[in-house]
């Protein structure tokens, strides 16, 4: 049986579905800089139109805490989510519950598109408030939830309007729920994870889950450097979490016990400082000068990476292995990158990445077309891989 139920078995016409997508991009002085964001959210929009429905989409922006935050307005995302639609015009109604949303949803024709106001110009969003879910829920027939990285917040919008109309998954929440269930509830073994990023802090829950899950964890960025020291190597100036040594060691004995053979750096591109173009050198990790810094991982690192990834089948991937904002630290991680995406492009591997930083830095490497599936989501990627429950997803689940 279908965990949830998708746009298949939704027959809206002539009704309104309330859309919650995400919309919380990128945006500044008022103009949206990256519509990833809204152009993955079409194939839910196209496919609601082409079914006759009223399509009324939903969503969150930025932090405005249950006021109206002109700043925050979701105003500026009508252009270009015309613009995403060929032109199409889009209606906008300047409340997302009371009179100007009943008013702007009646004034629909089917097959047209009204984005809502800001959610989270009222408190009962994020406090998953009945009566707001109620309002909400009274603007349409059907609801369907398209945004997995929403998926983490047990929010009116995501959450208690779920369980008020009969609910379904959209195409893009369908294609991540998939994909993720691929890459870790089942797949095909051996599975890597390559975990990068600053600091080990923010990463344990995560660590925690995939070291019984995987059978090869590779660590790289900061938080490599946590591990390192944890494990009697000198890292310099490195950024690194001494106080956690005890945590990452507690780490490590895990992976040994459920047989997941945790892979660190073994030489690092170091130097004094971090800026553009610094003086960098390759160094044996067990050399890492005391007035240096650990950048990124080495090229030795880097091709045991990529010769280990030739064994597995699956990989799932969360976080940079060096500072790659800033050339030539990027070159471990794209390094890594591209060797991933040639494995997949031959069929050999399934890989999967997201979260954070990862995305733009494997749109960096230029492989973010061809890993086989890089999600939009940030923090509910990491929660995800963390095993958490996602009250969206579990709403979805039990609707189903
Ligand atoms: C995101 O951008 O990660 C999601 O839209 C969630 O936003 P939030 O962290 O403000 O809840
Ligand atoms: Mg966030």
């Amino acid at each position: 049986m279908a965990r949830f139920k998708t746009l298949d078995q939704l027959e809206p016409a002539g009704q309104a579905v309330l859309v919650r997508v995400d919309f919380n991009v990128p945006m500044k002085d008022g103009r949206v800089t990256d519509a990833t964001r809204i152009e993955r959210a079409l194939p839910t929009i196209r496919d609601l139109q082409a079914k006759g429905a009223k399509v009324v989409l939903l969503s969150h922006f930025g932090r405005p805490k249950g006021k109206r935050v002109p700043e925050m307005s979701l105003a500026p995302l009508v252009e270009p989510l015309s613009a995403a639609l060929g032109g199409e015009a889009v209606a906008f109604a300047s409340d997302c519950i009371g009179a100007p949303a009943e008013q702007a949803v009646a004034g629909l024709k089917p097959g047209q598109v009204l984005l809502l106001e800001n959610l989270r110009f009222h408190d009962g969003e994020e406090a998953n408030d009945a009566g707001f879910a109620d309002a909400l829920a009274k603007l349409g027939a059907f609801y369907v939830d398209d945004a997995f990285s929403a998926s983490h917040r047990a929010h009116a919008s995501v959450e208690a309007v779920a369980r008020r109309l009969p609910a379904f998954a959209g195409r893009l929440m369908q294609e991540e729920l998939e994909h993720l269930a691929r890459a870790l509830e089942h797949p095909e073994r051996p599975v890597a994870a390559i975990v990068g990023g600053a600091k080990v802090s923010t990463k344990l829950d995560l660590l925690g889950n995939l070291v019984g899950k995987v059978q090869m964890l590779a660590i790289g960025g900061g938080m490599a450097n946590t591990f390192l020291n944890a494990l009697g190597v000198e890292v310099g100036r490195s950024l690194c979490e001494r106080e956690m040594a005890d945590t990452a060691r507690e780490i490590v004995a895990k992976a040994k016990a459920a047989g997941c053979d945790i892979v660190l750096p073994t030489d690092a591109v170091v130097a004094a400082e971090f800026k553009e173009g610094a003086a960098s050198e390759t160094v044996s990790i067990k050399a890492v000068p005391a007035d240096r810094m650990i950048l990124d991982v080495g090229p030795a690192t880097a091709e045991h990476l990529a010769r280990r990834l030739e064994d597995c089948k699956t990989l799932v991937w969360n976080g940079p292995l060096g500072a790659f904002e800033v050339p030539p630290f990027d070159a471990g991680t794209v390094a890594v990158a591209q060797a991933a995406a040639r494995l997949t492009e031959a069929g050999r591997l399934l890989s999967v990445a997201g979260g954070g930083d990862t995305v733009s830095a494997l749109a960096k490497a230029g492989v973010e077309e061809r890993f086989s599936y890089v999600s939009a989501a940030g923090g509910a990627f990491l929660e995800w891989l963390e095993g958490k429950t996602l009250p969206g997803v579990k709403a979805l689940e039990d609707a189903a």
